[in-house]
């Protein structure tokens, strides 16, 4: 398997702006709660728990829930809903033999050291458990990757040396789960187009800020809108509302136990 070009990528993660721009990431997780299919009393470790939507609702199940992710700011959201989360990066998890499930919603694709991650996942879980989650997939936000590439190209950049993401088939990451000695149940491609909250560029500041901080401040409003006018035929409808071409790669695996 090729290694991943790593990128010192500029990603911050604002609460606030997550929640008027990005509440729909939470709120399509519903398919991959079910694929997890949480019982009550398992000890389950939310992967990038982000602000916690997701884990308080699996601790609204019943379960015994820790939330980990990269951003400070994200655990102290997730932390004013009461629950137990931590700052810490997936690819240097430091549990070991803790959790019967560990749980990913959105955040795997932000990790490029895949097989860091899924080792760290591999440590945390018991014999036995299981690791279900959802990430972008092969030709995730194709399009979008491809109007910012081809905006800072005309500026003299190569976005591959900002771009953040690691969007696999699902026959690579199937190939990293049994490498390390997971059986995979399931592992799914599933387009998903998106309805946004708003126009795009509130995307593109929400997620693609490593994109634009290549560029110097002045640069960024001018770029961005050329990002977005570019967009507008592919993504946009008549009424303005605008839709981006998500793909998830949804799978389920397990830990076999001894
Ligand atoms: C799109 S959000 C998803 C959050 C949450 N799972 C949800 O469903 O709303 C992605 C999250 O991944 C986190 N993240 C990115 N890189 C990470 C890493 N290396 N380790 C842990 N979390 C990371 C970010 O801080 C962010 O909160």
């Amino acid at each position: 398997m090729v290694a991943l070009p790593l990128v010192t990528a500029v990603q911050t993660w604002d609460p606030e702006r997550y929640a008027r721009n990005a509440r729909f990431v939470s709120d399509l997780g519903a398919p991959v709660v079910e694929l997890l299919a949480p019982r009550a009393g398992e000890r389950i470790l939310d992967l990038g728990c982000g602000d916690g939507a997701l884990t308080e609702k699996l601790v609204g199940l019943g379960c015994r829930v820790v939330g980990v992710d990269a951003s400070a700011a994200q655990i102290a959201a997730a932390r004013a809903r009461g629950l137990d989360a931590h700052v810490g990066s997936g690819e240097d998890l430091t549990f070991d033999d803790e959790f019967d499930a560990v749980f990913s919603n959105a955040a795997l694709h932000w990790m490029k050291r895949a097989d860091r991650v899924i080792e760290g996942v591999w440590r945390a879980l018991a014999p036995g458990g299981r690791f279900v989650g959802e990430m972008g997939g092969d030709g995730c936000v194709a399009t979008i990757v491809a109007a910012l590439s081809a905006a800072l190209a005309r500026r003299g950049h190569d976005a591959r040396a900002v771009n953040p993401w690691y969007f696999p088939t699902a026959t690579e990451y199937r190939a990293r789960l049994e490498a390390r000695g997971f059986v995979v149940q399931s592992s799914a491609l599933i387009p998903r187009p998106t309805a946004l909250a708003g126009d795009v560029t509130g995307w593109l500041e929400t997620f693609a800020e490593s994109f634009s901080t290549a560029l110097p401040a002045g640069e960024r409003p001018a770029f961005l809108a050329e990002v977005q006018e570019a967009l507008r035929p592919k993504l946009c409808d008549a009424s303005g509302r605008w839709t981006a071409d998500y793909v998830r790669l949804r799978f389920r695996a397990a830990k076999p136990l001894d």
